[in-house]
């Protein structure tokens, strides 16, 4: 199939997921995969992991328990490949050619990165992490990827993305397409205490947890303060459990709703209720996963045929640019 438009998406290998990382990104993922109009490319950026963690011995474990979700998420990866930026060396190339076109001072104004330095508590960061935006574009443009599903502090990533195609194009000859960004409609899930879910905050539901994780971490969800005993009117607007509703258990929102308003609803039959659909949306998720435990070799060579196909595409890629540079 041709004119299949393409989808570049990535994400670093931070270990496990968990529901926020589905709400915000993955379930998208799969669904642009299922729509069948396009061609799908699924990167690890483990080298962007080493800007904020030089720390590599767990590398490939989170790598892996990674893939393995993505897996059981539903991605397919004889449609889409799955690879390791650090395994196509193309992208260090790319990215170093790129390094040219842009100057220090329009890296330094990316909010993404103010915003990271001063959250993380940086300090002085390095040449790399400056680059951030610079290897990503090599991410997306190696690929030719017309679309890139983000949240939304990666909107400047792509809009740097963007500058560089126009600048390359400009420059030399027109090689690169300017990549659209595609937001995820349902960003940000909250984790159980109400900050955004994160792994360190110790507030997540993940992807891999069992069905009695799930009911135990449901349990101590915070919910309307106001809302002490059943009876209590809530207000659901402001509960977190209810979000969870939103999301997991749309068929019955309503319902939630009026009962949680008029105080019939107590809030621990609401958390079971929506830890049951939570689990419920799970049983794929762990029905594949529990087959891929099983073969710990297939997940290994869906990387490496992953790696292969990627590589393909990027030296297809990187023989344009020599071309269009008149290096090749
Ligand atoms: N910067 C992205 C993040 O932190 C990860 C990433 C790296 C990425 N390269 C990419 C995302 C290319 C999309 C496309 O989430």
């Amino acid at each position: 199939m041709f004119n299949k438009k393409i989808i570049l998406s990535g994400m670093r290998p931070t270990g496990k997921l968990h529901l926020g990382h589905w709400a915000g990104a993955l379930e998208s993922w799969v669904q642009l995969q299922n729509e069948g109009s396009y061609q799908n490319y699924h990167l690890i950026a483990d080298y962007h992991a080493l800007t904020t963690n030089l720390d590599t011995s767990r590398i490939y474990e989170y790598t892996i328990e990674m893939l393995v979700d993505w897996l059981a998420a539903g991605i397919d990866p004889n449609q889409s490949p799955i690879f390791r930026q650090s395994q196509v060396k193309q992208h260090t190339e790319l990215h170093l050619i790129f390094s040219m076109l842009i100057t220090k001072s329009r890296l330094e104004r990316n909010p993404t990165l103010k915003e990271q330095v001063r959250d993380l508590n940086l300090g002085p960061i390095s040449y790399g992490y400056l680059g951030y935006p610079v290897l990503q574009a090599a991410d997306i443009l190696l690929y030719k990827g017309e679309v890139v599903p983000v949240g939304e502090d990666q909107l400047s990533h792509i809009e740097i993305t963007r500058e560089i195609a126009r600048y390359f194009n400009r420059q030399y000859e027109n090689v690169f397409p300017e990549p659209e960004p595609k937001l995820t409609r349902f960003a940000r899930l909250p984790g159980l205490d109400g900050k955004k879910m994160s792994k360190s905050l110790n507030n997540s539901i993940f992807l891999s947890d069992s069905e009695g994780d799930v009911v135990k971490k449901m349990k101590k969800a915070i919910t309307d303060p106001k809302k002490i005993r059943k009876g209590d009117p809530g207000r659901p607007d402001i509960c977190l459990v209810f979000t969870y509703h939103k999301k997991f258990n749309p068929a019955e929102e309503k319902e939630i709703r009026s009962g949680c308003e008029s105080g019939k609803l107590g809030c621990v039959e609401c958390k079971l209720k929506c830890a049951a659909r939570i689990n419920e949306f799970l049983i794929p998720f762990r029905e594949r996963r529990a087959r891929l435990e099983q073969n710990p070799d297939e997940v290994k060579a869906i990387l490496e045929s992953g790696e292969e196909r990627a590589r393909t595409k990027a030296s297809d890629t990187m023989r344009q640019v020599h071309e269009a540079m008149k290096m090749g």
